[in-house]
């Protein structure tokens, strides 16, 4: 190759998109606009890249044609439903649309820890636990790259928060990231190979993630091997240097040029390659690992473009909403019997579902439902920030599975008309919404828009209140004691409407559980007030990550303090008994033990296998998980395996020369329905052993 050639799959340019309206000359013509474009080399049949946004569906930034796409519910969801069976076909669904339109690299595999419940992108993200994360996020990823498009996990790492992220310094225990964040992205490489790694906008440690020797060089490349590359995110690369610490490709070149005045990977890079301070190793080494992942994954001999059936999509979406849909509280209102007055309060649930925002929204078929333009002060990213509706609404939906009912809508602008319209039914069904997204954390975890009050009025005029959450992680619920149902639909998809409406009916039993702790107040959280979170947008921010690996239900479970709702928590309307606990013990624990739907409707449960003391110390940890769905009466036994990692602790100060180390001695795990519901218990002994690096 030429170095022309070489020089030039090291960067991708953007597509057009609301912030840049015209077109980079080095898009050739008839390239369908997306998140970034690498040219090929036609001679040696290289192919381009074209890059495309990411988890929850295939995005269209710059508004290609009539080009629409399945939107798939928030990772969140599908963090709720602990299916990796439906993370695996959402990915494959992922697959197919993106080849269909000529895309071969998935910006997909976002699998950042929710360690703050603020974090605007937590709706992107699957979940607060390392290995609930990873088994998901790659199935998803096995399920894009068998389509034979290139996937990625992003961003690396502790891109937890959005306030300045930019400038936001990441403080963290080496050695504790490997037991959190760094252990999600290890386990999930390990189970699916994907083509690249994208870094995050952060710093961690001082040393931003794109041009972090120790994260590329010494972890992801030496210590666990990846063989891919490691592209930048967006606006992420503002020196040439970062090469030199690992970085293979620097990505949406042109935003670097707004937020740092220059493209690092493009002349930069060039000037330091011809007087010598990039070693014609390291060219090549960038080089050979873009065409390895182009090879291996086979974009380089694609067929004809696979036949997308956008209904059984449609289906894919619905399945994932049922399932992953949670029913946080309920004392015998739902499912709904036969009310003949009831009234939708709120939400637009007259028009459809609310659906998360960034470089991660879709265009579902037939447009969007409703665009409320929001804004905000941050950067460019107010430009994309709306309150976008699916369609589907929920009101029709609801309608249409209580033919009988009289279905009254009020829109939940005041509580006082909210309570008059609650008042005269049998029923209310309330609807809290919030805009979440990129760019944007929340600055607290209230509803907007005077919500609660009007849940408290209508809780107060009808004592029979359901209410309904669509939002992009855990919110306050200042009148939980005073309503009787409470159902977390998150952002759910395209066929959303549809989902809610069948789980507040009883036409499917709700079996989601939840992927991220609620705490009962920011207070219970490790930084109740975050960092940056009031300085203007471009502020030098550090946050300390002060819980380490102690994300979510372990940092409450350390401090012996109960949450609103915890990580695992799910009801059904059937119930389910655990029994018969057997566990072994060798290089790791194996469970084995009856589960039994002991209720009358079949269902399906998620039973999870935790440790809760090893070696004498009390460490809470998810070791695994099952989806189980039983008829009723019907009983099964299940083996869970938990992963070494999970048993052990990370022995290593700078997180690098170590090794993972079970303690020799006793051991206590337990079954149970969520973090804190921990049913049969039992101790094992195990053998101290130090493996891996
Ligand atoms: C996001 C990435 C995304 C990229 C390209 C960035 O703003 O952080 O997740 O893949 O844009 O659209």
């Amino acid at each position: 190759m030429t170095d022309d050639e070489r020089f030039s799959l090291l960067v991708s340019v953007m597509g057009t998109n609301p912030v840049l309206p015209v077109k980079d000359p080095r898009i050739p013509d008839g390239v369908p606009m997306s998140a970034g474009y690498v040219p090929g080399v036609e001679r040696l049949g290289v192919p381009a890249l074209l890059m495309s946004d990411a988890s929850l569906g295939v995005t269209n930034p710059g508004y290609r044609p009539g080009d629409t796409a399945t939107a798939l519910p928030a990772g969140i969801l599908l963090g709720s439903t602990f299916s990796p069976a439906l993370a695996r076909t959402s990915g494959t669904l992922l697959g197919r649309e993106a080849r269909s339109r000529g895309f071969n690299v998935q910006l997909a595999g976002g699998l950042n820890l929710a360690r703050d419940p603020r974090n605007g992108r937590n709706f992107e993200y699957l979940s607060e636990d390392p290995l609930l994360s990873a088994v998901l996020a790659a199935a998803s990823v096995n399920g894009i790259q068998a389509e034979g498009v290139i996937s990625t996990v992003k961003h690396y790492s502790l891109n937890c928060n959005e306030t300045n992220r930019h400038w936001l310094d990441a403080i963290i225990d080496p050695a504790a990231h490997r037991e959190s964040d760094l252990l999600a992205f290890e386990l999930a490489i390990e189970w699916s190979h994907p083509g690249a790694v994208m870094t995050g906008y952060n710093k961690i440690n001082g040393a931003y993630a794109g041009g972090n020797r120790i994260l590329i060089e010494d972890i992801l490349k030496g210590v666990w091997d990846f063989p891919g590359w490691v592209m930048s995110d967006w606006g992420a690369t503002p020196s040439w240097e970062f090469a030199l610490a690992g970085l293979d490709q620097e990505s949406g070149l042109q935003v670097d040029k707004m937020l740092w005045q220059a493209e690092a990977f493009t002349d930069d890079l060039r000037a330091a390659y011809a007087d010598g301070r990039v070693p014609s190793e390291r060219l090549s080494d960038m080089v050979r690992r873009i065409l390895r992942s182009i090879y291996a994954i086979g974009v380089d001999h694609w067929g004809p473009a696979p036949e997308v059936d956008l209904a059984a999509h449609h289906r894919i979406a619905l399945d994932t909403a049922r399932q992953g849909i949670v029913l946080l509280k309920n004392d015998g209102l739902l499912p709904l019997a036969a009310h003949p007055r009831i009234c939708v309060i709120g939400g637009h649930a007259q028009v459809g579902v609310v659906t998360g925002c960034g470089s991660s929204a879709v265009t579902p078929p037939g447009g969007y439902a409703e665009v409320v333009r929001i804004g905000g002060a941050h950067g460019g990213m107010g430009e994309g920030r709306n309150l976008y509706l699916l369609p589907g609404a929920p009101l029709a939906e609801l309608q249409k599975l209580l033919p009988g009912a009289h279905l009254e809508f009020d829109p939940g602008m005041s509580p006082a008309e909210a309570a008059m319209s609650a008042r005269r039914a049998d029923v209310a069904v309330v609807f809290g919404i919030r805009v979440e997204g990129e760019g944007f954390d929340n600055a607290d975890l209230s509803l907007p828009w005077g919500q609660d009050a009007v849940i408290e009025a209508v809780a107060e005029a009808n004592p029979n209140t359901v209410v309904v959450l669509e939002t992009g992680n855990p919110v306050d619920m200042p009148w939980l004691d005073r309503v009787r149902a409470v159902v977390e639909a998150w952002y759910p998809g395209q066929a959303g409407g549809q989902a809610i409406a069948e789980v507040l009916t009883g036409a499917v039993n709700p079996s989601g559980h939840l992927p991220v702790t609620f705490p009962r107040s920011l207070d219970q959280h490790p930084r109740p007030v975050l960092d940056g979170l009031d300085t203007g947008w471009g502020t030098p921010t550090t946050v300390h990550y002060q819980e380490g690996s102690d994300v979510g239900y372990r940092w409450l479970a350390e401090r012996g303090e109960e949450p609103l709702f915890p990580f695992g928590h799910g009801l059904s309307y059937t119930t389910f008994g655990y029994a018969d606990l057997q566990v072994e013990a060798g290089d790791t624990v194996t469970a084995t033990f009856t589960i039994r739907n002991t209720g009358d409707r079949a269902g399906a449960d998620v039973p999870q296998l935790y440790l809760t003391e090893a070696a004498g110390q009390q460490r809470l940890r998810l070791l695994e998980f099952a989806r189980v769905g039983l008829e009723p009466g019907e009983s099964r036994r299940v083996t869970v395996e938990a992963e070494p990692r999970l048993l052990a602790r990370y022995d290593g100060a700078d997180g690098v020369t170590g090794c993972w180390r079970i303690e020799a001695g006793r051991h206590a795990v337990a079954i149970g329905h969520s973090a804190t519901d921990l049913v049969l218990a039992a101790d094992v002994e195990l053998a101290g052993r130090a493996f891996g690096a």
